[in-house]
């Protein structure tokens, strides 16, 4: 990124297809690599963006056609990337902490992509979809 831009925003526009995640894997990895991030912290971004959009894909999807949104925000600092579709949403009071011992296969994604972001935050309802929210902050050079 330009260091005389304070902010610069690319927006992708993705049909609910599971080929597409590894596009925007590629994608999210070229952005966080021109704005200096490391190769650990781009492989957690890409992990959790792959969680956030296979949940769009999977649990998401509304009409043929109808595609959901990724939106990149640089920012000098930090990269935030949003997750939004179309669907019928869910209530995240059902979503329960995974205990240990008790692990599935499912149900973990939300977990990974909190464990891994810096800040998540998540809007969801049954009239307006959902839009997932996460932050990763640049870390300071030493
Ligand atoms: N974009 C979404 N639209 C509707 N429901 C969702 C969405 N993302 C997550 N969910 C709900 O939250 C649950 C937990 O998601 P997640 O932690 O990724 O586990 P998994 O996808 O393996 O079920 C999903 O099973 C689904 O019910
Ligand atoms: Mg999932």
């Amino acid at each position: 990124m330009n260091k005389e831009i304070n902010q610069e925003m690319i927006e992708v526009s993705i049909p609910h297809r599971a080929e597409y995640v590894s596009l925007i894997r590629l994608t999210v990895a070229s952005i966080a690599n021109s704005m200096g991030f490391d190769i650990e912290d781009i492989e957690d971004i890409k992990v959790a963006l792959s969680e956030a959009c296979s949940n769009a894909i999977m649990h998401g999807g509304c009409d043929v056609g109808d595609n959901f949104l990724v939106q990149f925000m640089m920012e000098k600092a930090s990269l935030t990337i949003s997750v939004s579709d179309f669907g019928k949403g869910y209530d995240k009071n059902s979503i329960q902490e995974p205990k240990p011992g008790e692990l599935n296969e499912g149900g973990l994604g939300i977990f990974i992509i909190k464990s891994l972001m810096d800040d998540v935050h998540i809007d969801t309802g049954s009239s307006q979809g959902t839009s997932i929210k996460m932050i990763k902050n640049l870390r300071e050079e030493s």
